[in-house]
């Protein structure tokens, strides 16, 4: 029987080639003013001839405050969006892949360290700045957070969607919003670190009126034609946190307001979270959200074995499978399963002869596939 991994799957105008996708990964390698570098252009054109059906560039920051770290990718101006214009069309002419790209805020967890120096606190004298979240409760051993008004609400709203109108001005073929992580959406909806009075605090209706604000405004300028997903933190992992049936309801109402996919990650929202890790650990949260919710599903979290993404996507466990680390480690990670799993991919002409079929052939073989 032939790959399931390995067939295409079409959301949308956007057919991707297969089910693999390159699961968005920061690499604080940006300038300091959001703006892509020399790093994107070679992290990011090794994983266009990845074979992958779909990379989703790293969480980029819609306003320079919502950044995680000085470094971070950014598409709060035309400038960085000028910046990225380059990395993409190089990638996009010597790759087969569709691209798409995060868009994301911080929150609480904003103004640190880059993650090889333990995502501290910054100083203003080390650059750091002021930090939003919903309410005035610091991440534990994180900054205290100034509350947002209704004026900042407004303004982190706008700032999603003019990101939005960059990326697509940019030609990417698919967005995603960061809601997972305990970032600032997701702040939001978790109890954790939302404590408000007003109408986007309390019970889970109003804890969800922000993030899906954000979503309905991004889906009015995002191309009717063009996949719109949201990365979710299906559960806290603590109790009184935010609860894999809290996603069923919030995935529904996204479903609802034109949202083409989710990804099922989990955690970030409290150190206290309790998460057993290991193979596929948050596949069972993808199944919960695909069960309940008719909606395309996407998969992360230690799958590194072929035989493993396989069975997932013959299972119909989730619909696509995400990789980070694992395509790091081996960005022909693709290349690998497709010949483990007889499924083909494009190989770049180049590199053709890499292929265990040609390796003992003339060169002069007609190409694969
Ligand atoms: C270096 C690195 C950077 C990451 N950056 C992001 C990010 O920008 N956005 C996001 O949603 N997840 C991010 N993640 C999480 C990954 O996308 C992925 O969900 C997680 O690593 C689990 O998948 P894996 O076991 O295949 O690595 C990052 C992970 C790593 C290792």
């Amino acid at each position: 029987m032939s790959s399931q991994l390995f067939t295409p799957l079409t959301i949308k105008d956007v057919t991707l080639d297969n089910r693999i996708v390159v699961s968005p990964m920061g690499q604080y390698a940006g300038d300091g003013q959001g703006n892509a570098t020399d790093w994107h252009l070679m992290h990011l054109g090794n994983l266009a001839v990845s074979a992958a059906g779909l990379v989703i560039v790293e969480a980029s920051a819609v306003e320079a405050r919502g950044r995680v770290s000085r470094f971070d990718l950014g598409l709060w101006t035309d400038k960085n969006a000028e910046a990225l214009e380059p990395v993409l069309g190089f990638c996009r002419k010597h790759g087969n892949c569709k691209w798409g790209i995060q868009l994301a805020h911080g929150g609480r967890k904003g103004g640190v360290s880059v993650a090889w120096e333990g995502q501290l606190p910054l100083s203003s004298e080390e650059g750091g700045w002021p930090i939003v979240s919903p309410s005035a409760i610091p991440y534990p051993g994180r900054a205290m957070p100034v509350a947002l008004d209704a004026d900042g609400l407004r303004e982190i709203r706008n700032a999603f969607v003019a990101a939005a109108e960059r990326a697509h001005w940019l030609g990417f073929d698919l967005l995603e919003i960061h809601n997972a992580h305990g970032y600032l959406l997701h702040s939001f909806l978790t109890p954790f670190a939302n404590q408000r009075q007003d109408t986007y605090g309390g019970d889970l209706e109003n804890r969800m009126r922000f993030p899906l604000e954000v979503f309905s405004a991004v889906r009015d300028v995002w191309p009717e034609s063009k996949p719109l997903g949201v990365r979710l933190s299906v559960t806290d992992w603590a109790e009184g946190g935010w609860t894999t049936e809290d996603s069923v309801v919030f995935a529904r109402r996204l479903r609802d307001l034109g949202c083409d996919y989710v990804t099922a990650s989990s955690g970030g929202a409290t150190p206290d979270q309790q998460i057993s890790i290991g193979p596929g650990y948050q596949i069972p949260l993808g199944e919960a959200i695909k069960r309940e919710v008719d909606i395309v599903t996407m998969g992360v979290g230690l799958i590194t074995e072929p035989k493993h993404a396989e069975e997932i996507i013959a299972n119909g466990r989730v619909d696509l499978v995400a990789l980070g680390r694992g395509m790091l480690f081996n960005p022909r990670w693709a290349w690998h399963a497709a010949f483990e799993l007889g499924g083909q991919v494009s190989i770049a002409r180049p590199y053709e002869r890499s292929h265990p079929a040609m390796q003992s052939g003339d060169f002069l073989k007609p190409k694969l596939d």
